[in-house]
């Protein structure tokens, strides 16, 4: 495990429980001390200061990435040059190009990639991406997702060298691959139109941001990114389809909420107050999908397999937030700049109207509050619009 912070200690929760049989040998922290404490907390048998100690560790079999994002790029040339397997948090860049010097190196040394894009693996998103995948909404048109909470907990996000951006880069990489997911990751994403603003902290970097991505068969995702919200973490994803909708709601108001006076502790990630009606979550690893984010992974490292979700994916997401950052500035659609497309390359979109007859496409049905059943045609010849009233079954 590189690192011993906040989302290091979210892995080896999610790690050391539920009597896996993964085990943690060795955890990486620049501070002696913490790295003690974790080896501790977590019963690893050792600890180092040393990233290439920790990497080179003849028991260790695959590496963790949960440093700051400026250290993702050094940490996985070190896996490379040892030839362990690497599994990186989010974002995997700080830019397409980082991201893309990441690929190469897990690539040319033969080890696996894995990106831990944790919310691609939540309980709900796998469930909703079943009932995608196997045609319950029809064609996606629109998936939008939202990750929003008062800003993060560390100094190194505020700071945007280290960090590569604010709220876009931080937050937007899970909303632009939950949304990619549910699109198809097939689908070419073509052009970013965004918008961003510092409007609370005194930062270089954006809190706040809007932004939207068109793919080449015509479908768009939409991401809304904030560190200035207020009331804990808002994580919902919406999906629109031909046949039908998904809301999905990860976080705040599930369907458990409690009353306390105060005299608890932790509540939930990014909880403000532990007074007044509060809204924990049941098991916080498994629910943010950590739990079956490491299965994938370990299964696929086993069975010689690409998982869910890799370093590829992790760099067509940064070269997505990379035309955000560009349109933020432009105000216009800017290009997804890929300089290498693994999906289709024929995404266009045959529209399939629904015929109501021989004469007609069926453009909408409603049965009226005196049931009355009232029917929108259009003529296929000429285009006319028409409406036919059924009297009442
Ligand atoms: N849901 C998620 O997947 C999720 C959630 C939070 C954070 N993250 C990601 O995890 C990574 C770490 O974030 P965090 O929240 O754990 O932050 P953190 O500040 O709690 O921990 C960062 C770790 O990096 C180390 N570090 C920072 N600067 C360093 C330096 N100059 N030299 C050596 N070590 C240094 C810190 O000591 C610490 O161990 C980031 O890439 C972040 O985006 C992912």
């Amino acid at each position: 495990m590189l690192g011993s912070g906040f989302i290091a200690r979210f892995y080896a929760d999610a790690l050391s429980g539920q009597r896996r049989k993964d085990t943690l040998h060795i955890v990486y922290s620049r501070s002696e001390e913490r790295a003690q404490k974790f080896a501790a907390e977590y019963r690893l048998p050792y600890h180092t200061t040393s990233i290439e100690e920790a990497v080179n560790h003849p028991e260790v079999e695959v590496v963790v990435i949960a440093l700051s994002n400026d250290l993702h790029l050094p940490a996985v040339e070190a896996c490379a040059k040892a030839g362990k397997h690497v599994l990186c948090t989010k974002p995997l860049g700080r830019s397409g190009a980082e991201a893309k010097q990441m690929l190469e190196l897990v690539e040319k040394a033969g080890i696996m990639g894995g990106y831990l894009e944790d919310l691609c693996y939540t309980p709900k998103f796998l469930k909703s991406l079943d009932i995608v995948q196997s045609g319950g909404l029809g064609r996606v048109l629109w998936a939008k997702s939202r990750e929003a909470h008062p800003g993060p907990h560390s100094d190194w996000f505020w700071n945007k060298e280290q960090s590569g951006g604010g709220a876009i880069v931080d937050l937007g990489c899970h909303c632009i691959e939950i949304s990619r997911n549910f699109i198809g990751k097939n689908i070419k994403p073509v052009e970013v139109m965004c918008w961003a603003a510092t409007q609370v902290h005194p930062i270089e970097a954006e809190d706040n941001a809007i932004g939207m991505v068109k793919y080449a068969n015509g479908a768009i995702g939409q991401f809304e990114v904030s560190w200035c919200f207020r009331g804990g973490m808002d994580l919902r994803d919406e999906v629109m389809g031909t046949e039908g909708t998904i809301w999905l709601n990860n976080f705040l108001r599930t369907g458990f909420e409690v009353f306390s006076a105060g005299k608890g502790g932790y509540v939930a990630e990014k909880a403000e107050s532990n007074t007044g009606w509060l809204f924990p979550v049941g098991d916080e690893a498994h629910e943010l999908g950590y739990s079956h984010m490491f299965t994938d992974m370990f299964e696929c490292i086993e069975a010689g397999k690409q998982p869910g979700e890799t370093f590829y994916d992790g760099y067509v997401v940064n070269a997505i937030i990379d035309a955000a950052y560009i349109s933020a500035k432009s105000g216009i659609w800017e290009p997804v700049q890929l300089e290498e497309w693994r999906g289709d390359t024929d995404t266009g979109t045959t529209l399939a109207y629904t015929s109501y007859d021989a004469q007609y496409y069926l453009i909408k049905e409603e049965v009226l509050p005196d049931g009355q059943k009232k029917i929108i045609l259009k003529d296929k010849n000429t285009g006319e619009v028409i409406r036919k009233d059924l009297e009442p079954a």
